[in-house]
């Protein structure tokens, strides 16, 4: 089939490389000329493992192509996915719809035969009515169909949720449509994956309704471990304890940092100013983006209460900076919150991440990026394990920092306490 991803970030690409592989032509197309040129040039724009090569050998193989020019890439394709971007409007929770409704006007200029449009941004109910609102304006509804199909990647294991996705939704009443989507996603249905078709309105509140899900189930345990902390429990043994009934499940249990990335923070606000707009009150997921936002002072209030309110001139380390390892993804991170308040304080930091350096964190004098581990440990007065990259659950600190009265602040739990102990490292971690 001939397909156009309109949007070249980390959900239109990983998508785009994907379905070319499937044997599909693909065209992504992005605003950004410098991303485009560089795709062309075989620079992949993110860190997602897998992806440059999934990309390399399709644009070998002229199966994936990469343009700027959006409506001669709508003309030559059958099937539209509307991979832009959806973040909070700068004032309020409302997610922010301009770069989906400019798409629409768009393809509402280079309709000339029929056409499937699918929204796989994450988009509020009722956002593939106004789509198609917008396009009617300018071409009649029987040479187009809107259809809902958001996408649930993460990023890090993206490629592998494109092929082995738990479901596949598809919000469309529309016959032909369905049965075409059908066809596009054989490959992936024949694999085990589940093809679920349901309202279009229906489809776009299943993606918020497991994200907030998702959210809630991270914040929960967070909590417990803030518990854990005050009555000696250890909060491994509550995840373990509570995963094992399969009504709760295991995962999205480790206790750790706030949550962070390009997703959770902003899709919770979203359906909470969406069930605003229909006189609903999600007093759940209010509660969990509240006690989220305070979860990052809470983790800062441990690193001064670590080094006893003194700061000034303290060298602390920060490995992994990202809001979760196998991405270069900063949208949201904890880290964002946490270096500006320490380095204002006086203290001298030191990060590493396996992604590189980070834009961010340029602006501040006293915040320095190390190219390796041990550069960035040596120092240390304080590490912080922030992020849980594998590249981080093996260091010798005993030999690796010169500092012999450094402690540890391990946010995601990924080293032995006993092991820590009988080292004699102060090491401290979260729901201990
Ligand atoms: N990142 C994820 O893990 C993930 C997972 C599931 C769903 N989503 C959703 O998918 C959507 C996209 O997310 P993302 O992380 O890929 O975003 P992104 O910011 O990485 O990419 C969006 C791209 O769209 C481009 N763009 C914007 N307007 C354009 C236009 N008019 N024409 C052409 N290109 C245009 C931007 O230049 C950018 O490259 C969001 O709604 C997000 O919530 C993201």
């Amino acid at each position: 089939m001939k397909l156009c991803m309109i949007g070249t970030g980390y959900v239109g690409l990983v998508s785009g490389a994907c379905f070319s592989d499937l044997g599909n032509d693909v065209i992504c197309v992005d605003k950004d000329l410098n991303k485009i040129q560089n795709l062309k040039n075989g620079i992949i724009p993110i860190y997602e493992p897998g992806l440059e090569e999934l990309v390399t050998k399709n644009y070998k193989n002229n199966r994936l192509n990469f343009s700027t020019n959006l409506n001669d890439s709508i003309s030559k394709s059958d099937i539209i996915f509307i991979c832009v971007g959806t973040p909070t409007k700068k004032n309020g929770n409302d997610a922010d719809l301009s770069q989906v409704y400019n798409v629409a006007k768009e393809i509402s200029k280079s309709i000339k035969k029929f056409k499937i449009i699918i929204t796989k941004s994450t988009v509020p109910v009722t956002t593939g009515d106004e789509i198609e609102k917008i396009i009617s304006i300018k071409v009649s509804k029987n040479f187009f169909s809107v259809v809902s199909n958001p996408e649930f990647l993460r990023e890090g294991e993206a490629i592998r949720d494109f092929y082995k996705p738990d479901r596949i939704i598809i919000g469309t009443s529309h016959k032909k449509t369905n049965n075409i989507l059908k066809n596009l996603y054989t490959p992936l249905t024949t694999r085990g994956a589940k093809y679920i078709n349901t309202s279009r309105r229906a489809a776009e509140l299943i993606k918020y309704a497991s994200n907030a899900f998702l959210a809630t189930k991270i914040t929960f345990i967070n909590e417990m471990a803030n518990l854990c902390e005050k009555i000696n429990i250890n909060i491994e043994d509550i995840s373990i304890g509570i995963g094992l009934d399969k009504r709760i499940g295991s995962r999205f249990l480790r206790a750790g940092p706030a949550y962070g990335g390009s997703c959770f923070p902003k899709d919770t606000k979203a359906v909470i100013a969406t069930a605003n707009k229909f006189k609903t009150n999600l007093t759940v997921i209010k509660s969990v983006v509240e006690s989220n936002e305070n979860r990052s002072s809470l983790m800062l209030k441990r690193v001064f209460d670590i080094l006893k309110n003194k700061i000034k001139n303290k060298n602390i380390c920060f490995l992994g900076v990202t809001f979760k390892a196998n991405t270069d993804d900063m949208r949201d991170s904890s880290s964002l919150s946490m270096i500006p308040v320490l380095s204002k304080k006086g203290a001298k930091i030191n990060y590493f991440d396996p992604t590189g350096e980070k834009l961010e964190f340029k602006k501040y004098k006293n915040v320095v990026y190390s190219n390796n581990i041990k550069e960035a440990i040596k120092n240390s007065d304080l590490i912080i394990i922030h992020t849980e990259w594998n590249d981080f659950k093996n260091i010798n600190f005993k030999k690796d920092v010169m500092n012999k009265k450094f402690s540890i602040f391990d946010m995601r739990n990924i080293y032995s306490v006993n092991k820590m102990k009988y080292q004699k490292i102060k090491y401290f971690s979260i729901g201990n």
